[in-house]
């Protein structure tokens, strides 16, 4: 297989009249029909808008959670709506397939006129793409002349259209947020500048542990707080409750701990609740109780990441997953101030990235404490994005 291209190294003419697949990571939170949080949709612009200025037949794909199977609750349907509002500042016609393969979809590709976008339903409403099945991706595959993709946040899953695709099609080309992703990305693995502070949150340390391999030994600091860190306190021998834990990584958490002792702090105290349904709470030291479940990092741990955060001088801060269940307000403390930390030290100078879709949506919707604030921090401008992993 040859290498992949950029987007900028063809000519203009090449695209145009050319159908054009590009695997978008359109995984957005979507309320009530509507699209909430649009921050990947917007990603994704700046290679659609190139390819639709060139005259290309612009085809999207993308999943949206993980339904099992067709359930129209996932449709990407409120993003297309989306999309066309977007769109429409560069006036180009978005159309939406409520299917991802099949005739009526093959209708719609046939039908596409230069500078158009047609939207395809959710990819996961078929297992195969998950299976990463060879007809399906042949499929896709067959609507186009060129492979596109520009779903870095998606790219390590071995799913048909992230990577079975690939085979069917002679010209591959990474997109522009794929592109910028990357540059991130060896920014951090190659040369964060020093010193080096990793934020470690969110469930599934089994998604982060091949970054976590690579970055730990280069790291300074490692703060490690939400539910990753349960399972780091188990390992140490702590009483963690009812807390998430993942058992199976517990082998690769306690050897990580013997290598990196100096450098890992965990919390050191903790909100917990019998359910994330309780309104109410208690803030423990060290030990949680049995029948209850760690929901987020306590004050003590709050100024305690603070301080390290705010102590990285002019390094590099890399941060991945929420500090609790930030969802719920009175366990979102945590994660509001890791958010508010990191955009004070992007503004003292330092290096900062944010992975994952969680660290994102979390970064997004505490937008409301910024609001009405004539000291307002501009968001888009604080953090420099690496979608990574959720
Ligand atoms: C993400 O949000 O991390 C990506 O869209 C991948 O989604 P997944 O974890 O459901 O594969």
């Amino acid at each position: 297989m040859g290498q992949i291209k950029f987007i900028t190294d063809f000519d203009d003419k090449f695209y145009l009249n050319k159908k054009i697949f590009v695997r978008v990571d359109f995984n957005v939170k979507v309320q009530d029909n509507i699209v909430s949080e649009d921050y990947r949709i917007r990603s994704a612009i700046p290679t659609i808008e190139y390819l639709v200025k060139r005259g290309a037949k612009v085809i999207l794909a993308s999943h949206l959670d993980r339904p099992q199977g067709k359930d129209i609750r996932y449709s990407l349907r409120p993003v297309s709506l989306k999309l066309t509002e977007i769109l429409s500042s560069f006036n180009a016609r978005v159309t939406f397939s409520d299917d991802c393969i099949g005739i009526s979809t093959q209708k719609m590709v046939n039908d596409l006129k230069n500078g158009e976008v047609l939207l395809l339903e959710n990819l996961r409403f078929y297992h195969e793409e998950e299976k990463n099945d060879a007809k399906f991706s042949e499929t896709l595959s067959s609507f186009a002349d060129v492979y596109v993709n520009d779903a870095f946040s998606t790219s390590h899953r071995k799913h048909s259209s992230t990577y079975g695709i690939a085979k069917f099609f002679d010209t591959r080309i990474a997109g522009f947020n794929l592109a910028q992703e990357l540059e991130y990305l060896s920014l951090l693995r190659e040369r964060p500048t020093n010193p080096f502070t990793l934020v470690i949150g969110g469930v599934k340390i089994k998604d982060k542990i091949g970054a976590l391999d690579h970055l730990l030994p280069k790291a300074d600091k490692v703060l490690i707080g939400g539910a990753a860190s349960y399972t780091f306190l188990k390992a140490k021998g702590h009483s963690v409750g009812e807390s998430i834990i993942e058992e199976d990584y517990l082998p690769w958490v306690t050897r990580a701990l013997a290598a990196h002792s100096d450098k890992i702090i965990l919390p050191l105290d903790h909100k917990v609740a019998v359910s994330e349904q309780s309104d109410t709470y208690q803030i423990v030291q060290d030990e949680i109780p049995k029948n209850m479940r760690g929901y987020d990092i306590g004050d003590k741990t709050i100024q305690k990441f603070s301080y390290e955060i705010h102590n990285n001088g002019l390094g590099t801060i890399f941060w991945n997953g929420p500090m609790g269940y930030f969802e719920k307000e009175i366990f979102s403390n945590g994660t509001k101030s890791v958010a508010v930390s990191m955009a004070l030290a992007y503004w003292r100078g330092v290096k900062t990235l944010i992975g994952g879709g969680d660290t994102l949506e979390a970064d997004e919707s505490f937008r409301c404490f910024r609001k009405g604030s004539n000291t307002c921090i501009n968001r888009r401008r604080c953090f420099i994005k690496v979608l990574s992993r959720r």
